[in-house]
């Protein structure tokens, strides 16, 4: 399988990632912000925001961007990430590679000593819900702006 690496925002992928929140439809831009809006809000919370492209041989195929903290995530649970975006540009998508960017954001985690990574999502259709919970999140069965809170804990590494 391809092997996907997660790799800064630049002058040269910039424009690659703003242009594939087009890629997505109606349901799925529901889901997730524009990435032009995501990287605004990098630029604001540059203190905590980590935002990456997602490149396969170096080519932009996707969008991820963590919340390195969150207030609003209890005291036991954290350390801990907050999945903020994440996208894949729609001829990607369903081929494997989120569940590597997953995979490689556990890492991340396990790098850093991080306790519990979270994210919300979505609920009016299966996905990106079903996707989330295969992967071993758990449903908190709280809401945050309309979302579903989803939370795991990291696994030890080894
Ligand atoms: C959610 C999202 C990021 C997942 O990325 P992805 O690359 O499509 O994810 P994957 O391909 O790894 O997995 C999706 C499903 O594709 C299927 N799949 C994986 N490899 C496949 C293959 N080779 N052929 C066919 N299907 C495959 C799997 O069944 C997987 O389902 P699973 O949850 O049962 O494992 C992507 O679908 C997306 O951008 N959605 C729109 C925006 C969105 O909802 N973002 C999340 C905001 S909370």
């Amino acid at each position: 399988m391809p092997k996907i690496t997660l790799e800064p925002i630049t002058e040269e992928n910039f424009n690659a990632i703003i242009k594939m929140s087009d890629t997505l439809d109606d349901y799925q831009k529901k889901c997730v912000a524009p990435n032009v809006i995501s990287l605004a809000q990098a630029y604001v919370n540059y203190d905590r925001a980590w935002p990456r492209a997602i490149c396969l041989d170096q080519k932009p195929i996707g969008f991820v961007m963590l919340a390195l903290h969150d207030d609003d995530i209890p005291d036991q649970d954290q350390p801990a990430y907050y999945l903020w975006r994440f996208m894949m540009t729609r001829e990607y998508q369903h081929q494997g590679f989120g569940r590597q960017v997953l995979d490689l954001l556990v890492e991340k985690c396990q790098e850093e000593g991080v306790k519990t990574f979270y994210t919300s999502c979505e609920m009016e259709k299966d996905e990106p819900y079903r996707f989330y919970m295969n992967y071993g999140f758990e449903d908190t069965h709280k809401m945050d702006d309309g979302e579903e809170i989803l939370r795991m804990v990291i696994p030890k590494k080894g």
